[in-house]
């Protein structure tokens, strides 16, 4: 995120950049070149002047006073020179060349008509362009002869060129600055809002104290401020719920006890086998449900309500207990209850949690596993938690009803007592303690119940753990 935002920050700076200098460069190129053209007209017309008195003669003949301003002048600008009379045949050269006949060269017979050019072409004999300036030389209205100065445009490249990299540099300091600029933005940004995700975060994962940083000014701290609100309605709205379920349950409980006594009395004063005695059963029967699933409630309550302490548990010894608790009631239905992984496996739970998750596992495994099975738990050490885990050779449960079986009342099939409470139970009390609970497929062929439990004590162990289905 922050490289990201760095590099649109950056790119775009690039971007306003190449905009301007490919431009401003090619304004420099017409500029230089318009400057030198300028100078070399204004040098031209000089030396038209000197070469007035030379040309002036019927018949010219080279000057030693205007041979030496034509070589200074060359010498000293890096311009060549050529002065021609009347008839285009030169009088003064600075390459040497008194003599040659001009009168073929286009801008010399523009300046011998009383014009004066300039522009650039090539040249064939140094194999590369020239900017040249031809002036006449006039004496009144009579033209005695011309002036040309030529320059070759690749110092004028090399001038422009020469700017255009000062140019090039001055670019790269401006986007190596932008890069800095925008990275220590950036980095302020993301660092702003990776504190509001981690208030985010503790807050789902059930820290309901957890508040962001405002402070810093500007959105993020309006959206920190707005997000605290938010929070704290949230807080408020989830607690007088969690309340509500536990007093609810709490105040449900005393008069249910009473009806249960009553019905108790009532049966007792009925003959067995009085007609109505069979409804007065099933009545009995209701209440009792109705019990288990207060009970539930209130255990649910309780767990969501805890202070999410966790303790050091050795699930194996715990699984060991429980699983001796078990077996009487195994045995009446030919079940064998096995624990496989003796030795310690410690792990953070919320006290309790580990012994009703084993309950409520081997309880559902008993519920639906056929006489004469076998019931494995399981319980080993793993890089990310300890994980236990309970298989039967039940019917199995559909994938698509796995993950709802952990809802509240949520039951595979409406007969038997169950309340449709026992893994939310047990979703609960594990995710209280940080832990994972998740169904699959058992190799034996029924249904596996597993939880994983935490042992190291930062939560993010257990946001990394790989298997986060629930
Ligand atoms: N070992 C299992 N094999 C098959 N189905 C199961 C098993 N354990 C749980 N279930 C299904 O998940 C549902 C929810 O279980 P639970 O929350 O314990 O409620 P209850 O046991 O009260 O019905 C059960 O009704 C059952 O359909
Ligand atoms: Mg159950």
């Amino acid at each position: 995120m922050r490289w990201r935002l760095a590099a649109v920050l950056v790119g775009f700076t690039a971007l306003v950049l190449l905009v301007q200098n490919i431009p401003l460069a090619s304004y420099l190129r017409t500029v230089e070149r318009n400057s030198i053209i300028t100078a070399l007209q204004r040098d031209a017309f000089t030396i038209a002047g000197f070469s007035v008195a030379a040309l002036a003669v019927p018949a010219p003949t080279p000057q030693a006073s205007l041979e030496k301003v034509v070589d200074d002048y060359s010498k000293k600008n890096g311009a060549r020179v050529v002065v021609v009379d009347k008839q285009g045949i030169a009088i003064a050269s600075s390459e040497g060349r008194d003599g040659e006949d001009y009168n073929n060269r286009p801008e010399i017979k523009a300046a011998l008509d009383a014009t004066a050019v300039s522009g650039t072409r090539p040249s064939q004999k140094l194999g590369e362009d020239l900017i040249y300036v031809a002036v006449p030389v006039r004496a009144g209205d009579k033209i005695l002869g011309a002036v040309r100065l030529t320059f070759p445009q690749s110092e004028v490249d090399a001038t422009v060129n020469g700017r255009v990299r000062g140019l090039g540099i001055a670019a790269l300091i401006t986007l190596m600055s932008a890069a800095v600029i925008a990275f220590f933005l950036a980095s302020t940004i993301t660092r702003r809002i990776r504190r509001l995700r981690d208030a985010a975060e503790k807050i789902a994962e059930g820290d309901m104290d957890a508040r962001a940083d405002v402070s810093g000014g500007g959105e993020i701290e309006e959206l920190a401020e707005s997000f605290n609100t938010m929070a704290d309605r949230v807080q408020a709205v989830v607690e007088s719920q969690r309340g509500f379920a536990g007093d609810a349950s709490h105040q449900l409980r005393t008069p249910l006890t009473a009806l249960r006594l009553r019905l108790d009395r009532a049966a007792d004063l009925m003959d067995v086998d009085e007609p109505a005695m069979d409804q007065v059963d099933a009545a009995r029967d209701e209440i009792d449900r109705l019990q288990r699933l207060i009970d539930g409630l209130l255990v649910l309550a309780r767990a969501d309500n805890q202070d999410h302490e966790t303790v050091p548990v050795d699930v194996s010894a715990v699984a060991a207990e429980r699983i001796e608790d078990w077996q009487a009631l195994a045995g009446e239905r030919d079940v064998s209850i096995e624990l496989m992984g003796r030795g310690m496996a410690v792990a953070l739970a919320v006290p309790g949690a580990v012994e009703q998750i084993v309950d409520n596992y081997v309880d559902n495994a008993l519920e639906v596993v056929p006489e004469g099975s076998r019931i494995l738990v399981t319980v080993r050490t793993e890089p990310s938690g300890v994980v236990l885990t309970v298989d039967d050779q039940g019917p199995g449960l559909a994938p698509e009803s796995r993950d709802r079986a952990f809802d509240r009342f949520w039951r595979g099939s409406q007969d038997g007592s169950g309340s449709g409470l026992g893994l939310a139970i047990v979703a609960s009390l594990a995710h209280a303690g940080g832990g994972t609970v998740w169904l699959e497929e058992s190799p034996q062929g029924g249904l596996r119940a597993a939880a994983r439990f935490r042992t190291q004590p930062s939560t993010a162990a257990a946001r990394e753990a790989p298997s986060h289905r629930r």
